[in-house]
């Protein structure tokens, strides 16, 4: 009488009845975790020669693992490797093909360690690297607006809140706007780091290991920063994988925040930037249309990304200590968060370097819109009059100028002082866009000085940064 075939799994000795079919296909991950085969080679091949040195594996039994993992990677990689949803995930799959190659050498790799601390070694190894990745595509992004800050540097934008004109800026102090919002996710990217970089290897199933094994050994060649202290914990929690997507989503909701703007830069109406045809697609009933579809997509893909860090918090709500099979369902979403977020900074880079700036329609429309009114009423406050009060002033000289339908800077003296008999010949100094920005004097503010100054901290920033 022939055995079950159950009992060809690696768990099947208890069984005695083979798994439904549905069960097969509604419970593998391996159509999804086949990712994670490289950074399961590794932790595979770190633990054993841990086992190894701490004398539970011969030198040749490791040596035959070592090879038997490699050429698996080299099968995996030109793709002759065999997938069979039997083997539910990519970590039986290696190690069934393992011991199919090499025989009980293979048998002795699962020796103190279980699915559930191996799944959160890989993931930590992978999303480490994801990390590093994205963290390039950063630079790579902070790059493009830096080079393009000398270039712009004469060019004055309308700086808006509330979606209305407010006070004029310098184009490079909008571009660095952008880096310093990237920057903080680079930080933010890289304290995650730390807490992703830790060692769940040797907690196995949930209570540890009665074999003597060395975790530091493991943890070293991975080049993991810290061991994780308890079992429990470490073999439960997902909260690495909720950080990241976070950090991500941070990502994209700035890079949703640039695709919104200058998809609406881009319209008829603003005509304040070119972008590279490159960049754009047509409307097939339309002939004249230029669509911004990639900026719309950075912000559409925005929804997903923000969808995962909602599905994984929802995955983990509620689900009691410690290991529940429920976990695998943690890393369709953040793969999904990392494909999303690097495929719209690699676009990005690119797009930021190939925009131009429309200076004349910009220049055109400068003075609309009162952005030196605010310069003017602080040119009051330094003269000595209550803000309040130069509040009120100003807010009544530009009534007096709408109702002309002139800018601030057309007015005669007589006009102003009309108002205020305080004003002088010093006011033509704050007036016009040019002069406001060149009033501008605080750390942090649009002032050419200031500016420049940031320019060149971010040059040489840039410059630096790791890659
Ligand atoms: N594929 C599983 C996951 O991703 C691996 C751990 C399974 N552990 C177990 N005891 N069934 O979570």
């Amino acid at each position: 009488m022939s055995e079950p075939k159950e009992k060809q799994k690696a768990w099947g000795g208890v069984f005695t009845e083979d798994t439904d079919k549905e069960v097969e296909i509604f419970t593998e991950s391996i159509s999804f975790d086949k990712r994670l085969y490289l950074a399961d080679i590794q932790s595979s091949t770190a633990h054993a020669r841990m086992l190894m040195n701490c004398g539970l594996l011969t030198s040749d039994e490791f040596s035959q693992i070592e090879n038997g993992l490699a050429e698996i990677r080299s099968e995996i990689e030109n793709g002759t490797f065999k997938y069979d949803i039997a083997k539910e995930d990519i970590h039986l799959h290696i190690e069934s093909a393992l011991t199919e190659k090499i025989g009980d050498a293979g048998r002795k790799l699962h020796t103190a360690r279980s699915r559930n601390d191996q799944v959160i070694t890989d993931l930590r190894l992978w999303i480490r690297d994801g990390i590093d990745r994205v963290d390039a595509l950063l630079i790579n992004l902070q790059k493009a607006f830096v080079g393009k800050c000398d270039k712009d540097f004469d060019v004055i934008l309308p700086a808006y809140t509330h979606t209305q004109r407010a006070q004029p800026v310098l184009a490079p102090h909008y571009y660095l706007a952008y880096c310093e919002k990237f920057e903080r996710d680079r930080q933010r990217l890289l304290d995650c780091r730390k807490r992703v970089n830790v060692m769940g290897l040797g907690c196995a199933a949930v209570a540890g290991t009665s074999i003597p094994i060395d975790r530091n050994k493991t943890a070293e060649e991975l080049g993991f920063e810290s061991i994780a202290a308890n079992s429990i914990d470490v073999s439960s929690d997902r909260d690495f994988v909720l950080e990241t997507a976070f950090c991500l989503l941070e990502i994209a909701l700035h890079l949703s925040t640039l695709a919104e703007e200058w998809i609406w830069w881009f319209t008829s109406e603003f005509r304040f930037i070119t972008l590279p045809q490159k960049f754009c697609t047509g409307s097939s009933i339309m002939p004249q249309k230029i669509n911004p579809d990639v900026l719309e997509l950075i912000r559409g893909k925005t929804a997903r990304v923000a969808g995962n860090l909602q599905t994984l918090a929802v995955l983990v709500k509620g689900l009691p200590l410690a290991y529940n099979r429920d976990l695998q369902e943690d890393k369709q979403p953040i793969f999904d968060s990392f494909d999303t977020v690097e495929a719209a900074l690699s676009l990005a880079a690119p797009l930021v370097e190939g925009m131009e700036l429309n200076r004349d329609v910009i220049a055109q429309r400068l003075e609309l819109g009162y952005l030196d009114a605010t310069t003017l009423m602080e040119h009051l406050i330094i003269q000595g009059v209550p803000q309040r009060t130069a509040h009120g002033i100003v807010g009544k000289v530009v009534r007096y100028t709408m109702d002309k339908n002139v800018p601030l800077a057309k007015l005669t003296l007589a006009e102003f002082q009309a108002v205020h008999a305080g004003f002088d010949e010093s006011v033509y100094t704050v007036l016009g866009a040019k002069n406001a920005v060149s009033a501008m004097r605080s750390y942090g503010s649009t002032s050419p000085e200031e500016v420049r100054k940031q320019i060149e901290r971010w040059k040489e920033k840039v410059n630096t940064s790791r890659q």
